[in-house]
């Protein structure tokens, strides 16, 4: 009776059901897997949501790409971060994953593929199927920093693939793209009739200031591309479901797509009024938020740089930007039952890297959002449970 774009296989991972019992039974346990910011003491400017009340959103006026006043502060703070986008390239959404499946529905009919990074944000698998797109994974490779594996990606490159997705820095290796690889990116996609999908919700968090890097695929002009960012990390206010993407590229691509997308949008009419209207002073009011969020990670980051050395069998690799942090772990038992054991006898739970596909073991994932006391104890019951496993 039901749609294959939703998997059959419902029962839950061996880590979900841990998960679940613990609960269940009231025990518990240090989540270093957290990312919501809501829920890890950040201060929130208790004022505010004043600005959801604002007259204005009491009227509706359905705007496919939105409200103007809203896609004019989204312009504001494209300026903020040093670039200039028009107003009318820019499009709101509900989300960053509505943003995805506007462009998969744009861009692709069923069963054409788009490439997209691995590792990194497992979602894209559940984003493209919902649309009837097949993800193609291409892949980053680590020397002591992650690069893109630009050769790969030519050979992923199929008669059906429509657009390449680059998630900036990326989740969970935190690496940013460097120029040469947008460029390279650029041409091939412009040689080869693909968009470029640019996933930029992270790019304010600078982990690493001193390394070269490229925030944005706006800064080349060669490609049909979208940058997409949003509330839900650039201010983290994931509850108020605003999302923007902005086109840029070729005039000859950019203005079909968006008389496209136009007809896409109006179809569904997601984002609310009051969110809308409130956007300008959302931006300005949620910059705090933002601050406490970078010293937040930036703090706990550090924090496992230097606990870190006397665990010699641990390596935490760079990361240059974004909410996560990456250890390399010796291999000696898989990852699965690793993440098991700490949850059941340690009580901290972590990411395992196979969960964002990982090419090989052992690598855990850490989320840098938590409390600095919730994270410094967990990271130390997880650095002396790996080091006498080894
Ligand atoms: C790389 C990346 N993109 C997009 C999202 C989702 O953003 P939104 O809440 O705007 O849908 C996430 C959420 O974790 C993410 O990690």
């Amino acid at each position: 009776m039901f749609s294959t774009r939703v998997t059959s296989d419902l029962t839950p991972n061996r880590l979900s059901a841990a998960i679940a019992r613990l609960r269940e039974n009231r025990v518990e346990f240090d989540d270093l897997t957290e990312s919501n910011p809501t829920r890890v003491g950040i201060d929130y400017p208790v004022r505010l949501l004043e600005a959801l009340a604002r007259p204005s959103g009491l009227t509706y006026a359905p705007e496919p790409f939105g409200m103007p006043s809203a896609r004019d502060a989204v312009v504001g703070d494209f300026r903020r971060r040093g670039m200039s986008v028009p107003r009318d390239r820019v499009v709101l959404t509900a989300s960053t994953s509505e943003a995805y499946s506007d462009l998969f529905k744009l861009l692709c009919d069923p069963g054409d593929d788009v490439l997209v990074p691995a590792p990194s944000y497992p979602l894209f698998e559940y984003l493209a199927a919902l649309d009837s797109v097949r993800p193609r994974p291409y892949h980053l490779e680590y020397h002591g920093a992650w690069s893109l594996d630009i050769d790969g990606l030519r050979r992923a490159t199929t008669d059906r693939t429509r657009a390449i997705v680059v998630v900036n820095p990326n989740n969970p290796t935190g690496s940013y793209l460097k120029r040469a690889e947008l460029d390279a990116l650029a041409i091939h996609c412009r040689v080869h009739d693909l968009a470029l999908i640019g996933d930029e919700v992270f790019a304010e968090y600078v982990l690493d200031a001193e390394l070269a890097r490229t925030t944005s695929v706006l800064s080349q002009g060669q490609a049909l591309a979208f940058s997409l960012g949003g509330m839900s990390k650039g201010l983290g206010l994931p509850q108020l479901k605003l999302g923007w993407m902005v086109a840029a590229g070729p005039e000859e691509l950019v203005r079909p797509a968006l008389e496209r997308l136009e007809i896409i949008c109006d179809t569904y009419l997601s984002v609310a009024t009051p969110v809308q209207a409130g956007l300008p002073a959302l931006l300005t009011g949620g910059a705090a938020i933002r601050t406490a969020i970078r010293d937040r990670v930036t703090r706990n980051y550090r924090a496992l740089l230097t606990a870190a050395p006397q665990y010699p069998s641990v390596d935490v690799l760079p990361a240059e930007g974004g909410w996560y942090a990456v250890i390399q772990v010796p291999a000696m038992q898989s990852e699965e039952s690793l993440v098991l054991h700490l949850l059941e006898h340690d009580r901290v739970l972590v990411h395992p890297g196979y969960f964002f596909d990982f090419p090989r073991e052992a690598f855990l994932v850490l989320s840098l959002l938590p409390r600095p006391e919730v994270f410094d104890r967990a990271v130390s019951r997880l650095l002396q449970r790996v080091e006498a496993a080894a």
